[in-house]
């Protein structure tokens, strides 16, 4: 019989898939996997609805509806100063997902080296391998992530091809500053590297933080892949509805690819989210409603035995329990699950290495009733 020789042998069953099936199996409140308990808006759902009813139920344009891409490009130049040509530079894609995989892929030619910052989300590798590339791992310098440019630097060889960013970065909630993407702008032009910043979380920053987008920075923005996810900005995970901005001569590549992994994303969808996204209020009050709830679940957990690290962006909060227990982070993560009805994810598992600081990671993208019944369990630790 023919044998099957694995593409990634080294992928299972992800820790989001298994600590939610087990937050389910024990009836624990699920904090691990990054989505909202609370809805869409009502309008936004209605303005599916309309779209679905007046017939878009059709095959999107390739490259995504012309409607969305032109707000897509009045919000990106209201937000970073650029106004992308939605004809050559934006791209609707499933999801973010599917903008870093078609991204990596039109990019990386077999053994290109891809830099990756560690903690990392978790499909930046295998879409590297898949592409033939090599994945190298540095590590974000702990307690605080931030990146070591001269450890980066170190890292580039004649084979590096591309370096990939994520700010405000999962898990940790750190960002990057002005001076991060100055010292990225002078390595990306000495050693002539494309850039792939992962920016889902852009509307999520806290504390009158600026999101330090590529797509401010002239010299990273000729070499740079943005890419955004209107599942984080809508609370829609489930849509998969996310897009790209990249200059004209990495979007025809990209392209290539996307129209071959999905063609084209839901049209109704695309529809709704032109008419609603026209509206700022709808992304602009996102940072305010999730540093509400950044606050007051740590308020609400301020007398438990964990130790909050500092979360300036994304809807996750890492809690660190060293000194509590000399557990391992995922024996903890199951062992809170299990025990206490408390599901997380075990920060380790974004480590290529497994290294493992003691912390694990809660989502508070949620309703308050749950964050208090969450924080009540943390307190009794
Ligand atoms: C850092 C990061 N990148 C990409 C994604 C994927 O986004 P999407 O659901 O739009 O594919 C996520 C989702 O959790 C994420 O946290």
């Amino acid at each position: 019989m023919t044998r099957i020789c694995s593409k990634l042998p080294d992928s299972g069953t992800s820790i989001f898939t298994t600590m939610s099936k087990m937050a389910a199996d024990h009836g624990a409140i699920n904090l691990s996997q990054g989505f909202p308990d609370f809805n869409v808006s009502e309008k936004l759902i209605s303005l599916v609805s309309d779209a679905m009813l007046s017939g878009h139920n059709q095959y999107a344009p390739m490259a995504g509806l012309p409607d969305l891409r032109k707000v897509i490009s009045h919000v990106t130049h209201d937000r970073y100063l650029y106004l992308p040509d939605p004809e050559t530079e934006i791209t609707i894609t499933a999801g973010a997902t599917e903008a870093l995989f078609a991204t990596i892929m039109a990019l990386i030619q077999a053994e290109d080296e891809v830099i990756v910052f560690d903690p990392a989300y978790d499909s930046y590798d295998p879409a590297i391998r898949m592409a033939g590339g090599i994945p190298v791992h540095l590590t974000l310098k702990y307690p605080g992530f931030h990146i070591d440019w001269d450890e980066v630097r170190s890292a580039i060889s004649d084979k590096t091809r591309l370096i990939m960013i994520n700010t405000p970065h999962n898990p940790t909630g750190s960002i990057l500053s002005h001076e991060d993407l100055k010292t990225l702008e002078t390595i990306a032009l000495q050693y002539d590297l494309f850039i792939l910043s992962d920016e889902v979380y852009e509307h999520i920053i806290f504390d009158g933080h600026l999101h330090e987008s590529v797509l401010r920075y002239d010299g990273l923005r000729t070499r740079s892949i943005a890419v955004s996810s209107f599942g984080k900005t809508f609370h829609a995970t489930g849509w998969k509805v996310g897009y790209l901005v990249a200059p004209e001569y990495l979007t025809t590549e990209i392209r290539k690819v996307h129209q071959f992994v999905t063609f084209s994303v839901s049209s109704a969808v695309q529809h709704a989210l032109a008419g609603f996204l026209k509206y700022k209020n709808n992304y602009v009050e996102l940072a305010s409603l999730y540093q509400q709830k950044r606050d007051y679940f740590l308020r609400a957990i301020a007398k438990s035995r964990f130790e909050p690290l500092p979360s300036s962006g994304t809807y996750f909060q890492l809690l660190s329990y060293t000194g509590m227990d000399a557990k391992n982070d995922v024996e903890m993560a199951e062992l809170l699950t299990r025990e206490h009805g408390i599901a997380s994810i075990p920060v380790s598992v974004f480590y290529k290495d497994g290294t493992d600081n003691s912390i694990l990671r809660f989502c508070f993208a949620k309703q308050e009733e749950t964050l208090t019944k969450a924080a009540e369990i943390l307190c009794k630790i």
